[in-house]
């Protein structure tokens, strides 16, 4: 017998290409297991409205090849605050959802932990960010496809940057994590990563830069993770041009990494821990985060995906400058 009856489902923060697989993957696990389940429209946002809608297999046919969410998301301030969450517990009671699947990034989890903490809610969360930036898994859902979008991107600035011998600094999104940048910037070949967990030093950049000339290196690539320093990709380029005279060339990728259609990896994964929330659930569990470790699914509790650290490899900077020279 399952420990729950009625799993309410919602995605919140923003958007990320797969959430659609882990929406899917929730609604029919919970049917299969003959729990009833409901799609909270708009996150938490929408859960203090009651746009709450009772889910069916057929809800969710067709939309595991979509980026963004067919359930909306939003990012909550009243969510915040206790007031908020002891509305959202009580809409949560109305609706008789007992068990709350919670799609996003850190501040989802904040949510739902306090939601379980305050009012014994029971919760499971689901790691989907772009950023790569959620302790306690290898992969968020949504990582892989815009890592593959910010590519594409990267590119096609090489082409231009080839033909006309330039520097281009590239910014990528990761808010304060730079798994985005190293992923891109390696496989781009990227002359230079700046990432905020390695302070930028922009005076051996300006060597990298100065050196690659003298070798008869035409073009650089550069790739800055949007929080690795203040003023991201402009503020670098202009510091690099003062210390070496060289004119360059600023590219914002922005949101268009966060659209497209999920990759292979994103769908497989939002599937696997989507269908891993609702077994937990089933089994009794709550206040945890489905994640994936070394290909395994693991189950962390929701505080430690916040204080612990991020999965990311700083030794890739160095792959990425000696295969760069
Ligand atoms: O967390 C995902 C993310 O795309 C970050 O990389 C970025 O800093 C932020 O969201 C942008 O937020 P918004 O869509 O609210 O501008």
């Amino acid at each position: 017998m399952s420990a729950v009856k009625h799993i309410g489902v919602l995605t919140s923060g923003g958007d990320a290409p797969g959430m659609n697989a882990a929406i899917r993957a929730v609604v029919r696990t919970a049917l299969a297991g003959g729990i009833q389940v409901s799609g909270i429209m708009r996150g938490f946002s929408g859960l203090l409205e009651g746009e709450i809608e009772p889910m069916t297999a057929r809800s969710v046919s067709n939309i595991v090849q979509l980026g963004g969410t067919i359930l909306k998301t939003s990012r909550c301030k009243s969510f915040y605050e206790e007031p908020g969450r002891e509305k959202g517990a009580r809409m949560l009671r109305d609706a008789g959802i007992d068990c709350l699947v919670g799609i996003g990034g850190d501040g989802t989890f904040h949510g739902l932990d306090k939601l379980s903490h305050e009012h014994g809610v029971t919760v499971i969360g689901v790691p989907g960010t772009i950023d790569n930036d959620i302790a306690g898994t290898q992969f968020t859902i949504g990582f892989s496809t815009a890592a593959n979008t910010a590519l594409e991107s990267i590119d096609k600035i090489r082409d231009t940057a080839a033909s006309h011998d330039r520097i281009f600094f590239i910014e990528v999104m990761g808010r304060n994590c730079g798994a985005l940048a190293l992923e891109v910037g390696l496989a781009g070949g990227a002359e230079g990563i700046l990432i905020p967990e390695v302070p930028a030093d922009l005076e051996r950049l300006s060597d990298v830069i100065r050196e690659g000339r003298q070798r008869g290196k035409g073009s650089f690539i550069i790739v800055v993770a949007e929080g690795a320093l203040e003023g991201g990709a402009a503020a670098a380029a202009a510091a690099v041009q003062e210390r070496t005279g060289i004119r360059y060339r600023v590219s914002v990728l922005g949101h268009v990494q966060r659209g497209g259609s999920p990759t292979a990896s994103d769908r497989t994964r939002g599937s696997r821990m989507g269908t891993a929330a609702v077994v937990a659930a089933t089994e009794g569990k709550s206040g945890l985060m489905t994640g994936l470790r070394d290909g395994d699914i693991v189950l962390v509790p929701l505080e430690e995906t916040w204080l612990g650290e991020t999965f990311i490899d700083k030794s890739l900077l160095g792959v990425a400058e000696i295969t760069a020279t």
